[in-house]
């Protein structure tokens, strides 16, 4: 069921399921395929989706799956494409796979390569993948001893789905023991934090690698940067991402070779050896040392930001790409790429991310995208009910993408269309790429 090899149909309808910034980026590039037929979404609440998409009101969730496989079956939905993990952790890969209805993201058990870490660090070990050294706990008191028999320092983090937020990079060894603390005795992440992971913490520059797996074919799209912290300078709380470019130059050609082999077939292998056909596209994030590159976590998705970046690296057909990558024919399918740089700068609301104002108005994104080069992906907007005008509604608000000839060009055109942008309360870095941009030239 659904998972048989064939060909990419002349017309397809697709259904995408999201209403973030990564999701407005992927029905953007969607839209420009010739083979689309009706496209519908999930997430059109998004403004930037809705003026693309048909909406989809049926809920993405288990409980109530027969509503969304009487959806896929009445509009004759022949892809379906999965934006967030916690959909693809619902199982939404086994469940609204037909042999109508492929869908592109992986089986519930392949996504526990991002929702079980304890898994993947098993896996990364079975595949002699390089990661950090760590210890799978499932009982607090456990976690503790160990961590008071380590001098250097540690990285606690809960096996499950926690929002990004489930990692704590320890500074001191009573910041661990209150990491455990807070992970399995307060519960913070409920069940997620059932089992924790202790690893070393290691050191270096931090990029992210994609690649499209068809179960056994790889293709490997591009290495992103991704800007984490709130703060210039890497400072302050994690965020989402504030901030995105591509290609990084810190993944060298030789870098992005080993990347390929020593991790990602790697890893496509061990899980095949475990009876998982993983299709979809798999996150490698990497913390590049003087070693090597080694992996700080698998996620069975597009990053965002990296996301919005990504779609403009890609030349070709993106619902032909996916579709064959859902049905194990990536090997048939020829894509082009734009090889100019491109870089992502995200505009946040005050207060982001604990307590994000919401409600301003927003103005400039017409004069921004009339700029040459530059898109802007609506991530938590809303269009105003009475007044029709786009307001702030969430902690990342808008997704500022530009391209260029080089990383500083694309980067100087990104924050010359944020400073069209205006609300009351905008936020920004204003260092994304700046320590890349230096000479550093498209690949
Ligand atoms: P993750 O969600 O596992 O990528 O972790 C979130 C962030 O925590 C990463 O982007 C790194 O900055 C940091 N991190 C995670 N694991 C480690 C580690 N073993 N050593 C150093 N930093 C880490
Ligand atoms: N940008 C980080 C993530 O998508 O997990």
């Amino acid at each position: 069921m659904g998972s048989r090899k064939r060909s990419v149909p002349d017309r397809v309808n697709v259904l995408l399921i999201g209403g973030g910034g990564r999701e407005h980026a992927l029905a953007w590039k969607l839209k420009q395929s010739k083979r689309l037929g009706t496209l519908w979404a999930t997430g059109t609440k998004n403004p930037g989706i809705a003026g693309l998409a048909r909406a989809c009101e049926e809920p993405a969730n288990k409980r109530e799956r027969f509503r969304l496989q009487q959806f896929c079956k009445k509009e004759q939905i022949g892809l379906v494409v999965v934006g967030p993990e916690d959909v693809l952790a619902e199982g939404i890969g086994d469940w609204l796979a037909t042999d109508e209805t492929v869908v592109f993201g992986p089986t519930l058990e392949g996504t526990r390569i991002e929702s079980d870490k304890a898994w993947a660090k098993k896996m990364m070990r079975a595949a002699s993948v390089a990661t950090a050294e760590g210890r799978v706990f499932r009982d607090a008191e456990g976690a503790k001893e160990y961590l008071l028999t380590r001098d250097e320092a540690q990285v606690v983090k809960a096996s499950g789905l926690a929002g990004g937020k489930g990692v704590f990079v320890a500074g001191s060894q009573e910041e661990a023991l209150a990491a455990v603390d807070t992970i399995m005795v307060e519960g913070a992440f409920g069940d997620a934090g059932n089992e924790i992971i202790i690893e070393e913490r290691i050191k270096g520059e931090e990029a992210s690698v994609f690649a499209l797996v068809d179960g056994r074919n790889i293709l490997v799209l591009d290495s992103c940067k991704d800007h984490k912290r709130l703060g210039d300078g890497d400072a302050g709380p994690n965020t989402g991402g504030m901030g995105a470019f591509c290609p990084t130059p810190a993944v060298d050609a030789k870098t992005l070779d080993t990347v390929q082999r020593e991790i990602i077939v790697a890893i496509v292998d061990a899980m095949r050896r475990d009876g998982i056909e993983y299709r979809g596209v798999l996150y490698a994030g990497l913390m590049l040392t003087p070693g090597g590159p080694k992996v700080l976590e698998f996620n069975a998705r597009f990053g965002d930001p990296e996301c919005q970046c990504l779609v403009h690296r890609i030349k070709g057909d993106l619902v032909e790409l996916l579709y064959a990558t859902a049905t194990g024919r990536l090997d048939t399918v020829d894509c082009d790429w734009d090889r100019r740089a491109v870089c992502c700068v995200v505009l946040a609301s005050r207060g982001y991310p604990e307590a994000p104002e919401k409600g301003a108005v927003i103005t400039g994104i017409e004069a921004a995208e009339a700029m040459g080069g530059v898109r802007v992906y609506h991530a938590g907007t809303r269009r105003g009910t009475n007044c029709g005008k786009i307001k702030v509604d969430g902690g990342r608000v808008l997704n500022v993408v530009a391209q260029g000839d080089s990383i500083e060009a694309a980067r100087d055109r990104a924050y010359a269309a944020c400073e069209l942008i205006e609300y009351e309360g905008k936020i920004l870095r204003t260092d994304i790429a700046e320590k890349a941009m230096k000479g550093a030239k498209a690949v």
